[in-house]
C-alpha cells in the first residue's frame, strides 16, 4: 500500500510518517520543508520517499500521484495567524492546490482520500455539543478555506474514490517537529521555563486531542472498511477543557507550588465544545491519552533537550512564515 502524505513533515505528520512506516506503508512525503528539513533524518529506510516541493505546483503533484493508493492531505498555513498574513497565499494554498491535488488523485485512481479538515469550521456555537450535522460557521480564513475544500472533496465521491474528512480540535503533546504555538503546548512552555503560566480570560472552552490519539485515528481511517468511510465526516476531540481548567491542571502535574498561574483580562469569551460521539460508535474507538499525557510527555522532553533552542521561531508557524521571505512573497517554491 503507497501513502502520499502532503505536509507530512510538519507536527502531526512527525509523528504520523514514522507510524505509517512502522506499519509497513510505502510514505511518500511531499512537504516543502518550511519549519525543519531534517525531521525524518534518523529514519533509515527506503519505504520512505522525501519530496521537497510545493503543493501549488502541478507537475510535481502528478509525479508525486504515481502509483499512490491513500492520500492523506495535512499540508496548507495550518493556523489562523498564518492564514491572516496573506489572503491570496492562503487561498492558493489551502484551497486552490488542495482542489488540484484532489483532481489528480482521482484521476490517478486513488482510492481514499483522507482530508485533514479542523474544529474550526464550526465558528463559535451557543450549543453544548457540536456534531458533524451542526452547520458549518466558519469565522476565520483558516476554517472558511478549510471547510470550502470539504465541500469540494466530497462533491467527487464516487463508486471508486472515497473522501473522508477529519476535524481534529487543537492537537497537543510532542512531536520531532514541535509546534509551541498551540495552547497546551504554549502553557506548559511556560510554566517549564518560567514558572508561570499566563491565561488571557481562561473561561473559554476549547477541545484537545493528544497527537498520538489523532495518529491512532488516521491509522484507522486507512483500516477501515469502505462503508464506515465513505464520504463521512467526523470530529476528533476528547477533553473539552476552559483555558483555565487547562492551566490548573499543567499547575497540578507540573509543581502546585512552584507554578504561579496569572490571568489577564481577555474580551474573548468565545467557547465551543465538540462531541466526537460519532467516531467513538463508528470504529469502537476510546482515546487512549489525554492533556496531562500531553504536559508530561512535553515537560520530559524539554528536560532531556530534545526541544533545540525553544525560541526558534519554527515553532511558531506565523513567527517563522513572517521570516520566509519568499515563501511569504507567494513563490511558487520548486
Ligand atoms: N495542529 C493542530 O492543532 C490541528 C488541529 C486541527 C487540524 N489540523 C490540521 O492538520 C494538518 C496538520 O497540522 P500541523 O499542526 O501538522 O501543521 P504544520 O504547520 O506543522 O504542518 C503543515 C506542513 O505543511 C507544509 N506546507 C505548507 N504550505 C506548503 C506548500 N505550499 N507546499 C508544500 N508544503 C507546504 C509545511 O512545510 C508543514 O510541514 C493541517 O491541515 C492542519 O490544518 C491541525
Amino acid at each position: 500500500m503507497n501513502i502520499l502524505v502532503t505536509g507530512g513533515a510538519g507536527y502531526v505528520g512527525s509523528k504520523l510518517v514514522p507510524k505509517l512506516l512502522e506499519k509497513g506503508f510505502h510514505v511518500r512525503v511531499l512537504d516543502w520543508f518550511l519549519f525543519d528539513d531534517n525531521i525524518f533524518k534518523d529514519l533509515k529506510t527506503d519505504k520512505l520517499e522525501l519530496i521537497k516541493g510545493d503543493l501549488r505546483n502541478s507537475s510535481i503533484i502528478k509525479k508525486c500521484m504515481q502509483g499512490i493508493d491513500i492520500v492523506i492531505h495535512l499540508g496548507c498555513l495550518s493556523n489562523d495567524p498564518s492564514c491572516d498574513l496573506d489572503e491570496e497565499l492562503t487561498k492558493s494554498i489551502n484551497l486552490d492546490a488542495g482542489i488540484n491535488i484532489i483532481k489528480e488523485a482521482k484521476k490517478n485512481k486513488v482510492t481514499r482520500f483522507i482530508n485533514a479538515s479542523s474544529a474550526s469550521v464550526y465558528g463559535i456555537k451557543d450549543e453544548n455539543n457540536v456534531t458533524e450535522s451542526s452547520k458549518l460557521e466558519p469565522i476565520t480564513l483558516y476554517a472558511k478555506y478549510k471547510a470550502d475544500l470539504e465541500e469540494f472533496l466530497h462533491s467527487q465521491a464516487s463508486e471508486d474514490f472515497s473522501p473522508v474528512s477529519l476535524r481534529p480540535a487543537t492537537v497537543c503533546g510532542y512531536a520531532p517537529r514541535l509546534r509551541l504555538d498551540l495552547t497546551v503546548n504554549i502553557l506548559t512552555y511556560h510554566a517549564v521555563t518560567n514558572n508561570k503560566i499566563v491565561v488571557y480570560g481562561g473561561e473559554q472552552k476549547r477541545p484537545n486531542i493528544h497527537i498520538d490519539d489523532l495518529v491512532n485515528i488516521y491509522l484507522l481511517l486507512i483500516d477501515a472498511p469502505k462503508e464506515k468511510i465513505h464520504n463521512q465526516v467526523f470530529n476528533a476531540g476528547f477533553q473539552n477543557y476552559k483555558v483555565i481548567e487547562i492551566a490548573n491542571l499543567i499547575k497540578s502535574v507540573l509543581g502546585p507550588d512552584k507554578i504561579k498561574i496569572q490571568i489577564t483580562e481577555d474580551n474573548d469569551h468565545r467557547s465551543y465544545h465538540i462531541s466526537s460521539e460519532k467516531i467513538k460508535n463508528t470504529f469502537n474507538f476510546s482515546s487512549q491519552f489525554d492533556i496531562k499525557d500531553a504536559v508530561l510527555d512535553l515537560a520530559k522532553a524539554f528536560e532531556n533537550d530534545l526541544v533545540k533552542n525553544p525560541n526558534d521561531s519554527k515553532y511558531r508557524n506565523v513567527k517563522h512564515i513572517l521570516e520566509n521571505e519568499d515563501f511569504i512573497n507567494n513563490k511558487i517554491l520548486g
